[in-house]
């Protein structure tokens, strides 16, 4: 399996950190950067990172800004990608089963790297449950892609 990984200035130490820890663990990984702590704006990599998910160039995403609050945003821009942020694993594991989520993205600012590495693999270990949450998944896709949702007009 291919993971796409991307960060900021600030995430360089913690993403370095995680890539091992997923290399580690036998998964590909892809690195979109940056690896310069020079100031670098979040929405690069989270585009990057988000439009690899969304193509199936790579199968899951990680994203590390200082809050993962901006990188996450700029993923969800991308259609077909469904970011979450995190600061604990049980929302990470609950993110896989039921609302399919194929990024994840932590703060490096917020998290250390063990609870960083913990969210990471309680989110890679998670199987999405389908049935009842797939249907709530499609409505949220039926917002991002008409800006109108069918359901809420009953
Ligand atoms: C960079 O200073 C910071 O804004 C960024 O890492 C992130 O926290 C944005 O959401």
């Amino acid at each position: 399996m291919k993971i796409a990984i991307g960060n900021d200035h600030v995430a360089v130490g913690l993403k370095n950190i995680i890539k091992e820890h997923l290399e580690e663990r036998g998964y590909e990984v892809v690195d979109f950067g940056t690896n310069s702590t020079e100031r670098f704006d979040y929405p690069i990599s989270g585009y990057k990172v988000g439009c690899a998910v969304a193509a199936g160039e790579c199968d899951l995403g990680v994203l590390i800004c200082g809050t993962g609050v901006g990188i996450s945003l700029a993923a969800n821009a991308v259609e077909g990608v469904r970011a979450v942020v995190c600061s604990e694993p049980y929302s990470a594991k609950l993110s896989r089963e039921h609302n399919n989520t194929n990024i994840v993205a932590f703060g490096a600012r917020v998290v250390g790297s063990e609870l960083a590495k913990m969210i990471v693999d309680e989110w890679l270990d998670a199987k999405f449950e389908g049935g009842r949450h797939q249907r709530r998944i499609d409505m949220i896709a039926e917002i991002k892609e008409t800006q109108h949702l069918e359901a809420a007009e009953a």
